[in-house]
């Protein structure tokens, strides 16, 4: 039989209407069985989207692209004759807007696209933030449960990662970004709307997340994998290289903040829970040496800081 696969796309207008409930049922059976799904009418500008993507394309060319082709032949990558599995083929910055911002730390930006980026950080976070309360819904917690729970005591770790995928002679050869799970917990991404290249891992097979124009797409990342003890799924994800076209990312992680404490729901555990107890920091400090590897072993090395330690080869870099 034939296999239909169908990336969920949900119309969060409806959550204002009489389809409020079937929205609802669309977000969790996305947020337990595909750890993705793509939003469309999720109230951001499209004025704005749409200058962020020409400043960033304009950036890219003006200020990124020449070094990215440095790194090629820096690293031997221009020719490409044998499968390269330790580098990605990607071109990318991190702003971070919270706890403190860096935006004026950046160099090469003008005014311009700092304040369009402000202005976009300020209102993903707030998407963000309501998506979160969604989630609480679903799941049965207390409105607000998951702010607080990533706020820590100096707040959420909220930054912006803008990416380049520029094409590729050949593609086979070398990925985009490695397959992952995201570190943190939600994950939302303003993506090119003609060159594709997102994959995601589900029931063993690699499935595409298309482009939609001004859509958002939104990942689950390990940390509510862990604080819904499972009943959510961070999943891996990858993005592949293309012969044709520059694709661009604007990928924001809304995370815990450092101190956080992380642990699984109490409401959402039976008995015991297979899943850890943490500060988040010392999760991401895990993570940064393990990016490329399946969750399950770091959420084992968690349940023991010392194994923790121990596989902990890489100091913390800024990752997301
Ligand atoms: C990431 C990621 C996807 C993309 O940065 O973690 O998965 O499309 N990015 O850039
Ligand atoms: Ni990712």
């Amino acid at each position: 039989m034939e296999k239909t696969i169908k990336f969920p796309v949900i119309d969060l207008s409806k959550l204002n209407g009489k389809e409020r409930d079937q929205t609802m049922a669309l977000i969790e059976d996305a947020c337990q069985n595909w750890g993705f799904f793509e939003l469309v009418n999720h109230g951001l500008p499209y004025d704005l989207m749409d200058n962020i993507e020409r400043m960033t394309k304009e950036h890219y060319k003006k200020h990124m692209e020449q070094k990215f082709k440095e790194m090629l032949r820096s690293k031997g990558l221009d020719t490409l004759e044998t499968e390269v599995e330790d580098v990605d083929w990607e071109s990318t910055f991190y702003l971070r807007h919270l706890p403190q911002s860096n935006l004026y730390d950046i160099p090469d930006m003008s005014n311009e696209y700092r304040l369009a980026m402000k202005d976009f950080g300020k209102m993903v976070e707030n998407l963000a933030e309501e998506l979160l309360d969604l989630l609480c819904e679903n799941l049965g917690l207390e409105k607000g449960y998951l702010k607080k729970v990533f706020h820590g005591t100096k707040g959420p770790t909220f930054g912006t990662k803008v990416s380049n995928y520029p094409p590729c002679p050949k593609p086979e050869m070398i990925k985009g970004l490695r397959a992952h799970t995201d570190a943190g917990g939600l994950i939302l991404l303003f993506q090119d709307d003609k060159v594709s290249g997102l994959q995601l891992l589900k029931d063993g097979d690699w499935v595409d997340v298309p482009p939609l124009k001004h859509s958002i797409v939104i990942n689950l990342g390990d940390q509510l994998e862990v604080i819904t003890n499972g009943k959510y799924k961070s999943v891996m994800h990858r993005v592949m290289t293309q012969k044709e076209g520059n694709r661009m990312s604007i990928a924001s992680f809304y995370n815990p903040g450092s101190d956080a404490e992380i642990s699984p729901a109490t409401s959402l555990v039976d008995k015991d829970s297979k899943y850890p107890s943490f500060v988040f920091d010392d999760y991401m400090k895990l993570y940064a040496g393990l990016k490329f590897q399946p969750k399950e072993p770091r959420f084992e090395a968690m349940k023991n800081a010392e194994v923790a330690a121990d596989l902990n080869p890489v100091a913390a870099v800024e990752t997301f």
